[in-house]
C-alpha cells in the first residue's frame, strides 16, 4: 500500500500513467476518464455545487468543477498532490488528513451537495469503508449524493475473473469495492459497471 510519501513520489507522473492504463483498457485505470465524465455531468446538472473530494490527488476532476464555478473542498495526504491540486484551484480548500482516520475536522463543519471519491477509497478495508461512508452520509444535503468511482465488481466472482487476467499487475495491497458484499449496508447504494475493472457507486441519504 502506498503512503504518502509514495504518492508524492507518484503525484508529477501520475496523470501520464493513469492515461496510459486508461488507453490500453487494462486493469488498473480502464474506465478511468469515462468515470470522471460521467461523475462531472452529474454533479454539474444538480442545481447547488458544494462539493466534497476525498483523494483529489492531482485535482484531475475537481478542476474542471472548479472552472465550472463549483465550491471545491477537498482531503488528501500527500503533500505533493495538493500542491498540485491547489495550483490549479487557488479559492479551494484542500485539507491534509489520512481518511483512514475519518475527515479531518473542519470539513465536518460544512454540508455538501456533491461528495466525490475517485480511485482512492480501495486504500481501507471494507469495514473502515462502510463506517467512513456512513460519516460522509451524515455530511451530505437532503438531495446530495455521493459517487464513488473506483476499481469496483458488482460480485466477487467478477473480481476474481479481473484478477486471474491481471496476473503479476494485481495489486494485492488494495481493498477493492465488492458491490454485492457492501450493498446490505446502505439502501440506497446503486452499482454501475464502467469497464472490465471499474464501477461507478453511487449512493443518497
Ligand atoms: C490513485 S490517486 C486518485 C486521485 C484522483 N482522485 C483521481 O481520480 O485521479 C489516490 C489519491 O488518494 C490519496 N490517498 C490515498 N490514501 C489516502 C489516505 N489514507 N488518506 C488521504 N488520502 C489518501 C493519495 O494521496 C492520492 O492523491
Amino acid at each position: 500500500m502506498l503512503s504518502s510519501k509514495g504518492f508524492d513520489l507518484w503525484a508529477d507522473d501520475y496523470d501520464k500513467s493513469v492515461g496510459l492504463s486508461d488507453e490500453d483498457g487494462t486493469y488498473p485505470f480502464a474506465g478511468y476518464k469515462a468515470i470522471l465524465n460521467e461523475i462531472y455531468n452529474r454533479v454539474l446538472s444538480a442545481p447547488s455545487k458544494n462539493i466534497l473530494d476525498i483523494g483529489f490527488g492531482t485535482g484531475t476532476l475537481t478542476t474542471k468543477l472548479y472552472e465550472n464555478g463549483c465550491m471545491i473542498y477537498g482531503q488528501d495526504f500527500s503533500d505533493r498532490m495538493i500542491e498540485l491540486a491547489q495550483e490549479k484551484m487557488p479559492n479551494a480548500i484542500l485539507y491534509q488528513g489520512d481518511f483512514s482516520n475519518g475527515l479531518s475536522e473542519p470539513l465536518l463543519h460544512q454540508k455538501y451537495d456533491s461528495i466525490i471519491a475517485t480511485y482512492s477509497l480501495h486504500h481501507l478495508m471494507d469495514q473502515q469503508k462502510v463506517s467512513f461512508i456512513k460519516t460522509l452520509l451524515t455530511q451530505l444535503n437532503e438531495e446530495g449524493c455521493i459517487y464513488i468511482g473506483d476499481v469496483a465488481f458488482e460480485t466477487r466472482a467478477e473480481l476474481h475473473k479481473c484478477m486471474g487476467e491481471a496476473g503479476d499487475e494485481w495489486d494485492d495491497d488494495e481493498f477493492y469495492f465488492v458491490f454485492d458484499e457492501l450493498k446490505g449496508h446502505f439502501p440506497t447504494m446503486r452499482f454501475e459497471k464502467m469497464s472490465s475493472c471499474a464501477g461507478l457507486i453511487s449512493l443518497q441519504k
